[in-house]
């Protein structure tokens, strides 16, 4: 479904991405992990086109979206959750959820509600309140909830458990697994490995900008060096 190669992202000087590549089959949650700054946010604002490759291709279903805007990457079927769930503070959560949907037509976003409600019941309970006023995690089920109004066949997730207490953590990750099993594939991002990689048919490892390892979720969880630099366990005796 999405299949990215050999992608080079400058900021200015600094070099980004060093050649990233992944795959993601359409069914999948595949998972991105990597240290903080190895380029995980980068990588996903790449492929909407939010930051524009130096070189490499972005394939999803086939084309090239490297000279594709945002607007025209979602409309094919691509949405972002963006990391630090960016919702609109001083909108209602359907209001942010209306942002979400860009123009549809009045069935297909009542549709998507529905969905969204029915995977987020808070959110439903909550529809007129100011997001801004929403706790941390439902803040997090907001965004997430509007990158589905889009209709999305691929989800780019991007730390959604950032900053969540465990409890909510949890809840969040069981989420993404009940959106998986209802059609969408997900790409994640996360630090919190041990969690991703438990969900994940796919992983990938970044480090500095280069994938160094992948396999499947359970493969990278047996691994000594996943093990030692992400899954915290260098510090433990065995
Ligand atoms: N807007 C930006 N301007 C300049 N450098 C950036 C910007 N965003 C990210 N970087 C740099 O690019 C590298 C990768 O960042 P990022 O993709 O945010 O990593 P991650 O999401 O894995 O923490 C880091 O060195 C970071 O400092
Ligand atoms: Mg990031």
């Amino acid at each position: 479904m999405l299949e990215v190669q050999d992608l080079h992202v400058y900021y200015g000087g600094i070099h980004a991405l060093k050649g990233a590549r992944l795959k993601v089959d359409r069914g999948q949650i595949v998972t991105l992990i990597g240290a903080n700054g190895a380029g995980k946010s980068t990588t996903l604002r790449t492929i909407v086109g939010l930051v524009k490759a130096r070189s490499g291709s972005i394939r999803f279903n086939g084309e090239d979206l490297s000279r594709l805007e945002t607007h025209e990457i979602i409309k094919r079927g691509i949405a972002i959750s963006p990391e630090g769930r960016r919702v609109f503070p001083n909108l209602t959560v359907l209001e942010n959820l209306e942002l979400g949907a860009y123009n549809q037509g009045h069935e297909t976003f009542d549709r998507q509600r529905q969905w969204v409600y029915s995977l987020f019941p808070r959110l439903e309970e909550r529809e007129k309140q100011l997001a801004g006023t929403l706790s941390g995690g439902e803040q997090q089920m907001l965004s997430v909830g509007r990158a589905l109004m889009s209709r999305p066949q691929l989800l780019l997730l991007d730390e959604p458990s950032l900053g969540l207490a465990p409890l909510v953590v949890e809840e969040v990750f069981r989420i993404i697994q009940t959106i998986n099993k209802e059609g969408a594939t997900i790409l994640l991002v996360e630090q919190n490995a041990m969690a991703a990689l438990q969900v994940a048919h796919f992983a990938y490892v970044l480090e500095t900008g280069r994938i160094t390892l992948e396999g499947t979720g359970q493969t990278l969880l047996m691994d000594e060096r996943v093990r030692s630099a992400y899954l915290g366990e260098s510090t433990q005796s065995v």
